[in-house]
């Protein structure tokens, strides 16, 4: 039988695990499977977030959903089986705010309609700068032509994107991510995005620095081995990769990225982080 946790150079241990104090999880593929109108609770990883949440280590979420406020996605999670409380997940909308807020940046929206919310309270009155997320039904012609006539009418031209996915899939089959509509924008005004969310060693930071701890003292457990494993590591944290989600056996041979531990799913790797904590 393959066993549960395998760490990547044979023979090594994953010791360090037990050490580590705190642990940062990405969301979509470690904690549920996505579906049109909600999701699916991956076996096991409810029970496995309260066990964490109990044992007393310091828990943080980590995601790029764009297309709704934290409240109601975590709404959703809740029916789930999942209880997290907002201010531990962070999300690309927040991380860009407070970049706006520190440039005294007025945002131009492209935004999910849903996600309109979070920006409650920003000032958006005479826009100097252009904010693209993933829109979905709401990247009309009109709405994309908007955002390029702001744009491209800045003296100088400043592009925000959250996330920069190319595609992504749901029950009823593949989509257009944020990147696509990302990259008319840049070729059509000839500038490069300034992109927020993971991988963005910037957006890890902001979870560190709200933990007010070390990167090597840190784990992030996610199923994108670039995106959630490469990107923490870049930053100092260990990276570990489950199987489940978007991830692929294939994944194990990476020519530049490699886990620093595989595990099978989150819940053997919270029993492996709480195995003598
Ligand atoms: C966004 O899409 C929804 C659903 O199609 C629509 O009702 C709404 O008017 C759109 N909003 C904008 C600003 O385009
Ligand atoms: C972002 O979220 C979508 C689901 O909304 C997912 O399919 C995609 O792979 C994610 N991209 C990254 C970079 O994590
Ligand atoms: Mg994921």
């Amino acid at each position: 039988m393959r066993s549960r946790v395998s760490s990547m150079a044979a023979g090594s241990s994953v010791e360090w695990l037990k050490s580590v104090k705190a642990v940062v999880l990405d969301m979509c593929g470690v904690l549920y499977d996505s579906a049109e109108g909600g999701g699916q609770a991956i076996a096991g990883s409810a029970e496995a977030v309260r066990r964490l949440m109990d044992s007393g280590v310091t828990v943080r979420f980590c995601t790029n959903e764009t297309q709704n406020t934290r409240e109601r996605f975590l709404q959703k999670l809740r029916v789930m089986g999942f209880d997290i409380s907002v201010s531990h997940v962070f999300s690309p909308a927040p991380a860009l705010i407070h970049i706006l807020k520190e440039r005294g940046l007025r945002p131009h929206l492209l935004v999910h309609d849903d996600l309109l919310p979070e920006f409650d309270g920003v000032d958006m009155s005479s826009p100097n700068c252009v904010v693209i997320g993933d829109a979905a039904d709401n990247f009309s012609y009109q709405n994309l032509n908007e955002a390029f006539r702001v744009l491209i009418g800045l003296e100088k031209p400043l592009l925000f994107s959250l996330g920069q996915g190319r595609y992504y899939k749901e029950t009823d089959g593949l989509k257009l991510d944020v990147g696509v509509f990302m990259k008319a924008l840049e070729y059509a005004c000839d500038v490069q995005a300034e992109v927020v969310g993971k991988p963005s060693a910037e957006f890890f930071q902001t979870v560190l620095s709200d933990m007010k701890l070390q990167p090597h003292e840190v784990v992030m457990i996610g199923d994108d081995l670039l995106n959630d494993v490469g990107g923490a590591q870049r930053c100092g944290m260990k990276g570990l990769q489950v199987r489940t989600g978007k991830y692929r056996p294939s994944d194990e041979q990476h020519p530049s990225v490699r886990a620093d531990a595989y595990v099978d799913d989150l819940a053997a790797a919270v029993n492996a982080i709480l195995t003598d904590h």
